[in-house]
């Protein structure tokens, strides 16, 4: 694992809301509870960087997930600007090319030191999960299997200096033996135990914490619950538990 980090400080709740009002009232209730959020583009295109604001203000460690796909000099300028906000973890798409991926890089760091802010992790999303074998193929035109291109693109952000990458639950292992520990890895579509909805490659906290991930996304089985803060801490105890 690149940081110990308290189980408070691996939750990353999806934001995934259309006002601010309602990101506010959420983030004001889980703010001792966990430490981090996730603004996605619903929220960003919703609100702007006010979000990003909002949750700063509260003490919230923001991951900025607008997913940059350009070409390398537009993304850098989206990911300087990512880094002037404050942001602490940001993305972009592992498939934009070796260029764009260093350009994001070392955006992040030159923005960093010109405007005073940490560095912010930058990583890469490499095949969306909505995407099957079948779809790769046909409708993307990449063959062989999902795991396979998943691991080409992880590596091609890496060789980028990239800090790490976007990962469903199924490919935690794989990606963890490939590319050491030091290697980010951040899981969305964490269930605790029992729940489904649309989300179709799911694990539980436990499950996702014991195969390596860093960092856990979680919308709705937090934002959607009765008492997100209740929802939250069964949360961060599974976390504190499947780490030791
Ligand atoms: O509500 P839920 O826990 O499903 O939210 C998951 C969040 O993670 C959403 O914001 C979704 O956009 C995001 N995400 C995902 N799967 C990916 C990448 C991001 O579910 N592969």
């Amino acid at each position: 694992m690149p940081e110990a980090s308290a189980p408070r400080d691996r939750l990353l709740v999806a934001l995934d809301v259309e006002r601010l009002d309602e990101a506010d009232a959420l983030m004001d209730r889980l703010a001792g509870e966990v430490s981090g959020c996730k603004i996605g583009s619903q929220l960003f295109t919703a609100a702007g960087p006010v979000a990003v604001e909002h949750a700063l203000k509260r003490g919230f460690r923001v991951f900025l997930d607008l997913k940059y796909h350009d070409i390398p000099n537009t993304v850098a300028g989206a990911v300087r600007e990512a880094t002037r906000l404050g942001v602490f973890i940001l993305n972009v798409h592992a498939s934009g090319g070796a260029a764009m991926l260093r350009a994001a890089a070392e955006a992040a760091t030159k923005a960093a030191k010109d405007f005073a802010v940490a560095r912010p992790l930058v990583i890469g999303v490499t095949v969306l999960t909505s995407l099957d074998r079948r779809a790769l193929e046909r409708e993307v035109g990449v063959g062989g299997s999902v795991e396979a291109h998943v691991l080409h693109l992880a590596e091609q952000a890496r060789t980028a200096g990239l800090d790490g990458c976007v990962a469903s639950s199924h490919e935690i292992r794989l990606l963890r033996n490939a590319l050491g520990r030091a290697w980010v890895i951040v899981t969305p579509g964490i269930r605790p135990a029992d729940r489904g909805d649309d989300q179709m490659r799911t694990a539980t906290p436990t499950a996702a914490i014991a195969a390596g991930a860093n960092y856990l996304v979680v919308g709705r089985p937090i934002t959607a619950a009765s008492d997100p803060v209740v929802a939250a801490r069964a949360i961060t105890e599974e976390i504190s538990a499947a780490s030791t």
